[in-house]
Formats: structure tokens, C-alpha cells, sequence
């Protein structure tokens, strides 16, 4: 075969190589082997020593000119390659501007939780302080120093949950009333406080029994307090709460830790004192228990009850929150459904 053929045939069997090499690795093998220091191509110049002379000038050319297509050929491929690629990979990130977005979910402050800081704001403002006591109460606190003693009947009023003998799950904050009046040192000054917590009390759960609620305690005790002190505290509160244009009033009432006692209703809102299933057609609604401090609850916590004497509230914050956001079932306020509790004001996050 002379040089021509043989030429000829490389060029041939090159073509269809680069052809074949489909990534660029094997397109770079495939160039090495084609147009590399150890080609046939460089081979055959190498061996044109041999050939006559007038030939020599045309096979350079040749070997230059299929050289030259092998290059071309295979920039093209690479090309391709190359093109290919960045066409599949832009595919594969391509972003679909009409699919819909992701919201962004953010937590929002629980119902009960609104109303609690919005009262803890609304009586720091009015100079009380804000005291926690523990859930796991003891007998003592809860009940004992609470003029509660321990085959007292009104213990009855609420069923309480017992650790053992004597710790509990506290059944009311009226506890924190004690620790704080053991605390309190009055040449200071007054004591003003309110103490928000969970408490829990043996009911079977419905729409308007929850085994947990939420109460606040208040309690203010000083010289000269009377009951016309706790009459305007509990009706600003009430107002701030439920809207000035509501009315309240005091009804007689019975707690062991005070005397005497009272219940505080506010005027329906929802018929505005004329009748409705909401108001038991009575216009009024319950809203929390109160009354003078007992004496026995002074001298239990070492206070002289001759010279001191005070006001304490119970809040169901719970039913606060009912009545606000007209709730029709407590246990929403426990089953933590965001779509339940998302409604409460946004802005409240
Ligand atoms: N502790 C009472 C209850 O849970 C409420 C209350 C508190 C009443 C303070 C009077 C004074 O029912």
C-alpha cells in the first residue's frame, strides 16, 4: 500500500473514530491517538526519509491537510460535547417561575398567651410586681397556709391531683399569695402582685372542663385596703379586657382565703345585657372569684392582720380567652392545631 492509500485510510478509519467518541475523555484519548507526538500521522512524516524526493512535498501537504481536518474535527466534537453538557445541566436547574411559592410558616403567640402578657403589662403598669410559683405546689402552700386545713370540706371544691401525701400538682395559684406575703417585707411598702401559672384540678375533659388551665392570682395587701380598692382594680381590669362600654358586679361568693368573698360577673357582650345563649339569658357572665384577704392568711404568713389587711382575685385565664375570642371549646386551647391557634392576631408573633 503506498502512502497515498495509506493516508487516505487513516483519514478514513480518524474520522470515524472521532465520530464514535461520544464525552471528552474518550474524544482526548482519541485526539492523542489521532493528532499526538506518537501518531501515525507523525509516524509517517518521520519515515518520509524514504520516500523519493518530488513525493515528499505532497504527502507533507496531505499529512498536513488530514491533520488539519482531524484537529477541526475534533474541536467540533468537543463543541458539541461541551455544548451538550452545559444544555442538560441547565435543564436539570431550570427553575419553574409558575409553580406556586413556599410560605414561610411562623409561629404565632398562643391565645392564652396574648391575654396573659397583655395583663402582666396592664398591671406592672399599675405597680404590681409579677411572682411565679411552682406547679408542683406543696399541701402547705396550696392549702394549709391558705386557711385550708387538712380535713377542711372546701377542700372538696377542688379536686386536686397528689404527688403523695404532701405534693401536688396545684390545684390554684392562691399559693403564690402565701410565699409572697411570707416574703414580703412591708416597711418597704405595699405588697402588689400578680402570679400567672398552670394549675390542675381531676375533671373530665370536655368543652368546658380541662384537666390544666390557666389561672392568675392577684393579690394586694397594705393598711386601710377595703373592698371598694378591689371593686375598681377587678372593673378597670375587666374594661381593659372586655371593652369599656361593659358594666361588672359583685355577687356574693364563698372562698376559704377570704371573707368576704364575691364573683365578679361582666355585662354580656355578646347581647349586651339583654339575654342570650352565651349569658344563660341572664346577661351577665362569670368572670373570676375575689374578696378581702382572710385574716387567718395574714397571721399564717406572719403578717399582723390588725394592722394589714388587702384584696386577692383568682383569674381563669382560659376563660378569659373563651369569652374574648368567643372559643366554643377549651380543649383547642391544648391540642396545639396551628390552624386553631394561627388565627389569633398576626401581629402578636
Ligand atoms: N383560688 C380560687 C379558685 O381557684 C380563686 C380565688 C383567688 C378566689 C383569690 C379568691 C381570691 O377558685
Amino acid at each position: 500500500m503506498d502512502l497515498f492509500e495509506k493516508l487516505q485510510e487513516l483519514r478514513d478509519q480518524g474520522l470515524s473514530e472521532i465520530d464514535k467518541a461520544k464525552t471528552e475523555e474518550k474524544l482526548n484519548d482519541v485526539r492523542v491517538k489521532l493528532v499526538g507526538r506518537k501518531s501515525e500521522l507523525t509516524e509517517i512524516l518521520h519515515s518520509m526519509k524514504d520516500v523519493e524526493p518530488e513525493k515528499r512535498r505532497e504527502i507533507g501537504q496531505k499529512v498536513n491537510k488530514v491533520r488539519d481536518l482531524f484537529n477541526q474535527k475534533l474541536d467540533d466534537a468537543k463543541n458539541e460535547i461541551v455544548e451538550k453538557l452545559v444544555k442538560e445541566q441547565l435543564e436539570k436547574e431550570a427553575i419553574d417561575v409558575t409553580l406556586p411559592g413556599r410560605e414561610e410558616h411562623l409561629g404565632t403567640k398562643h391565645p392564652i398567651n396574648i391575654i396573659l402578657d397583655d395583663l402582666e403589662k396592664y398591671f406592672i403598669g399599675m405597680g404590681f410586681k409579677v411572682a411565679q410559683g411552682p406547679e408542683i405546689e406543696t399541701d402547705h402552700y396550696c392549702f394549709e397556709m391558705m386557711n385550708l386545713p387538712k380535713d377542711h370540706p372546701a377542700r372538696d371544691m377542688q379536686e386536686t391531683f397528689y404527688i403523695d401525701s404532701e405534693d401536688l400538682l396545684r390545684s390554684q395559684t392562691s399559693g403564690d399569695q402565701a410565699r409572697e406575703l411570707e416574703k414580703h417585707d412591708f416597711s418597704k411598702g405595699p405588697l402588689k402582685m400578680v402570679g400567672p401559672g398552670k394549675v390542675y384540678r381531676r375533671d373530665d375533659d370536655d368543652a368546658t372542663h380541662s384537666h390544666q388551665f390557666m389561672q392568675m392570682e392577684g393579690l394586694v395587701v397594705d393598711k386601710n385596703i377595703t373592698m371598694g380598692d378591689l371593686k375598681g382594680t377587678l372593673e378597670l381590669m375587666a374594661k381593659h379586657v372586655f371593652g369599656q362600654d361593659r358594666e361588672t358586679r359583685l355577687r356574693p361568693s364563698y372562698f376559704p382565703f377570704t371573707e368576704p368573698s364575691v364573683e365578679m360577673d361582666v355585662s354580656c357582650f355578646n347581647c349586651n345585657g339583654k339575654g342570650c345563649s352565651i349569658c344563660k339569658y341572664t346577661g351577665w357572665i362569670e368572670v373570676l372569684g375575689a374578696g378581702m384577704v382572710h385574716p387567718n392568711v395574714l397571721e399564717n404568713a406572719g403578717v399582723d392582720s390588725n394592722v394589714y389587711g388587702g384584696f386577692a382575685f383568682g383569674v381563669g385565664l382560659d376563660r378569659f380567652a373563651i369569652l374574648k375570642y368567643g372559643i366554643d371549646d377549651i380543649r383547642d386551647f391544648y391540642t396545639n392545631d396551628v390552624r386553631f391557634l394561627e388565627q389569633f392576631s398576626k401581629e402578636e408573633r
